[in-house]
């Protein structure tokens, strides 16, 4: 395969780009990325000198650039996004900005260029929130309802897709995933914040009452799914990826990583809540069971133990995240 990689250097971009490269050495991976705040050469130096990897820092709202790096490929995996759900309250613009028109951008030159598959990244954020008392998990048929400026870029972005799909019969499919953690997360989202919080010394801010349940996934996981998507998966078809079968409150799941990292609760910091904070996300993913043979290999707590000890052992990396204009986005989010 040839692939187009957009947003490779953010998180879950890089974590894929490791795993491929490793499992298909033959493959050809570029790695368009704008390199926002969210970006990480870092993340991809061990492939710097790898013959069938390339970087091009850039925009995919440049329908030019995009088009030329569309034209030497048969596969886009398109990953880039202004992601985090606070920011997205503080300031759209990017968000309408990338994840809209930039996938507009993507899907254009994907269909100028005659591209085998469209592979878009999305979210379960799009389906709104469930009640905390519901054992309703998201499933294929649920309606779209997203409900803050993140959410709603990512179904504009998922609807465009299916437009293209059907109007075009561009080879599309669509991932719609569950809250990723694991090494290279920008420690702006809960985990990967708390963890080099308590590094640090600091306490982990906890929104609310901290009863807001997520449906966590470790990133490998999410890696091995898009791998199965990418191979087997059917063209028009979207895939739900998720990775817990229980529900774990946001304080749960902070008491277990202090637990895990030799603390006590006097590290849990109640704060004002998130303005439209979704109550519970949860994901069916027996479709990706029953046709694709997936279904997560970590545990959550093993997971997360794997993830503590990557951020121990990699302090540098989000320390340098940390000193920089991230001080400044910590002051205005959390006072
Ligand atoms: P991230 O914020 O860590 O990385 C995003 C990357 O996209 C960065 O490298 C950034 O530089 C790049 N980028 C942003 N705007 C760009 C532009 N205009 N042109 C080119 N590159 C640009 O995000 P992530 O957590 O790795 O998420 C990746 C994708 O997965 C996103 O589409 C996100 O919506 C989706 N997703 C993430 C999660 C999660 O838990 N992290 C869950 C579900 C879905
Ligand atoms: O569900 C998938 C989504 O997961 C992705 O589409 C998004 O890109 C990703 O950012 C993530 O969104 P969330 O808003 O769920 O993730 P976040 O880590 O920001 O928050 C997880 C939960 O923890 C949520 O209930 C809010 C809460 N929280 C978050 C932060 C950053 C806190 O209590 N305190 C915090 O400081």
């Amino acid at each position: 395969m040839k692939l187009l990689v957009t947003g490779g250097a953010g998180f879950i971009g890089s974590n894929f780009i490791l795993y491929w490269l490793k499992k298909y050495p033959q493959d050809k991976i570029i790695n368009l990325d704008k390199l926002t705040y969210a970006g990480n050469l870092e993340n991809l130096v061990n492939s710097e000198k790898n013959p069938n990897y390339s970087f091009v820092q850039g925009d995919i709202c440049n329908l030019q650039l995009v088009n030329q790096l569309t034209s030497n490929i048969d596969t886009i995996v398109h990953f880039a996004a202004e992601s985090h759900v606070d920011r997205s309250i503080l300031d759209p613009a990017p968000f309408i900005k990338t994840n809209i028109e930039g996938t507009y951008i993507l899907l254009e030159s994907a269909l100028k260029n005659k591209v085998a598959r469209f592979h878009h990244i999305s979210t379960d954020e799009v389906f709104g929130a469930l009640p905390l008392d519901s054992s309703d998990k998201f499933n294929e048929d649920t309606k779209y309802d997203p409900r803050s400026p993140y959410s709603a870029s990512k179904a504009s972005s998922d609807h465009l897709v299916r437009a293209y799909a059907t109007t075009y019969n561009l080879p599309t499919t669509i991932s719609n995933c569950s809250n990723n953690f694991g090494p290279y997360q920008f420690p702006e989202k809960l985990i990967s914040l708390a963890i080099s919080n308590i590094l640090e010394g600091m306490k982990v801010p906890v929104y609310g009452d901290g009863l807001y349940v997520r449906d966590w996934l470790y990133v490998e996981d999410h890696c091995e799914a898009l791998d199965l998507i990418l191979h087997k998966g059917k063209v028009g078809e979207t895939y739900f990826v998720g990775g817990l079968n229980e529900d774990i409150p946001n304080k749960e799941v902070i008491r277990r990583i202090l637990k895990m990292m030799g603390k006590d609760e006097s590290h849990l910091q109640f704060v004002k809540d998130r303005p439209g904070h979704d109550r519970k996300y949860a994901i069916d993913w027996s479709k990706m069971k029953r046709d694709l043979g997936w279904k997560p290999r970590h545990s959550f707590d093993e997971a997360l133990e794997k993830t503590i000890d990557w951020y121990r052992k990699n302090q540098d990396w989000w320390k340098r995240i940390k000193s920089g204009e991230y001080k400044k986005y910590y002051k205005t989010q959390y006072g």
